[in-house]
């Protein structure tokens, strides 16, 4: 039986062999592992992309968004971390590392319930929380989850009433975009992730962070190297988190096709729309009906109520579903004591309780789509 996976990394290295291997032979000849020039060729090419400023290699997506609250307590605070008293409003439905973040940076996260539509942090919810918060929120973290763009217009309003800056968390929606601008030119700092199952990921660990502010350029580019300006002048808490030649050689290489492979991922996506309209008991994902919202499709997630059996029905076909996220961050212990909650969340605790994705491979044939349709379509049969 023809195995469907969610993802096929060998397909991939297959259609851009001859692009990383030139990448790879290049490090092989100058062997300037640290530092070398392909760091900085992804710097340029990714900042000239998204229209910012700045990028700034890191060593992974969880390392991205923790130096940018840590160069954000310096710039603000004047302090090296943030304190328990200083909040950070995030979607509980994400990554463990969006919110573990948030602790790593000394702040305390508030996790406000998602739209249940598009699974993205409830502007409403921010904003209402926002209200009755006397002035200890600094910051939010929009995620863009899935692929799809959080509602940027209103979180970027909210946050200049309220002075706030926004981190916006694009481990899963690299050129994405929202009415014409891409996801990572609009906050305040933006965090991609490189992780190798990412819409542009390398082969190993790694990640960008992108703005378009002097300061904060050159604070990450301190904490990402111990917190100096050199070896010996070192003047913050810093980190070994730079990002390493390999993986940015990798990632330069990669880069080229990412418009494609976004672009065939919407397909797929598009695929999937039609043939699983009207099924009963299944919820697809919803794009948001505003206008230029490009979604990326890191995954294809919809929703049932009998999720499991769905799932085991699918695997028996050789079809591989995934979870993503099967709890929220305030059901885990690492938060316990160390957050607020807004509110019930309990949009949250269904989305993680009935949704699963289906695989978006993007060289993923029309056959092999069109298959998971039609077993979709046989469920309950
Ligand atoms: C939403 C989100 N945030 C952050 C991360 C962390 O990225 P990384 O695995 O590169 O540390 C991930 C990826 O796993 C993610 O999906």
């Amino acid at each position: 039986m023809k195995q469907i996976q969610m993802l096929d990394l060998k397909l991939e290295y297959e259609y851009m062999k001859k692009d990383i291997d030139s990448a790879l032979a290049r490090c092989l000849e100058h062997q300037k592992w640290i530092f070398g020039p392909e760091v900085r060729e992804l710097e340029e090419a990714l900042a000239a992309y998204l229209g910012v400023k700045h990028c700034i290699g890191v060593s992974s997506g969880t390392e991205a968004l923790v130096l940018s609250l840590r160069a954000l307590a310096i710039k603000t605070k004047g302090a090296e971390y943030f304190d328990r008293t200083d909040e950070i409003v995030t979607t509980p439905f994400t990554f463990t590392a969006t919110g573990d973040a948030i602790l790593r940076s000394g702040a305390t996260p508030v996790f406000v319930d998602i739209d249940p539509e598009t699974y993205n942090i409830d502007v409403n919810a921010v904003r209402e929380y926002l209200g009755s918060s006397s002035g200890r929120v600094k910051g939010i973290i929009p995620v863009h989850l899935y692929g799809q763009s959080c509602r940027m217009d209103a979180i970027m309003d909210l946050a200049g009433k309220h002075d706030l800056f926004v981190v916006e968390d694009i481990a899963q929606a690299f050129g994405g975009g929202w009415q014409g601008r891409k996801l990572g030119s609009i906050g305040t700092t933006g965090c991609f992730s490189f992780f190798p199952s990412k819409n542009l990921g390398g082969f190993g660990d790694g990640g960008m962070i992108s703005c378009n502010d002097e300061e904060l350029d050159s604070l990450l580019r301190m904490l990402l190297k111990h917190g100096g300006r050199d070896k010996y002048n070192v003047d913050h808490i810093g980190y070994n988190a730079r990002l390493d030649t390999l993986q940015a050689a990798i990632v330069l290489a990669k880069f080229k096709y990412i418009d494609e492979f976004n672009e065939r991922r919407r397909k797929v996506a598009a695929l999937y729309d039609k043939g699983l309209q009207g099924l009963d008991g299944l919820v697809l994902p919803v794009a948001d009906p505003l206008p230029d919202v490009h979604h990326v499709y890191h995954q294809y997630t919809v929703r049932a109520k009998k999720r499991s059996n769905v799932q085991a029905y699918l695997k028996d076909k050789g079809i591989a579903t995934m979870v993503y996220y099967p709890f929220p961050l305030h059901k885990m212990k690492v938060f316990e004591g160390r957050m607020k909650m807004h509110g019930d969340l309990r949009h949250s605790e269904l989305a993680a309780s009935e949704v699963f994705s289906l695989p978006v491979e993007p060289l993923q044939s029309v056959e092999d789509t069109e298959a998971i349709v039609t077993a979709l379509r046989g469920f309950n049969k």
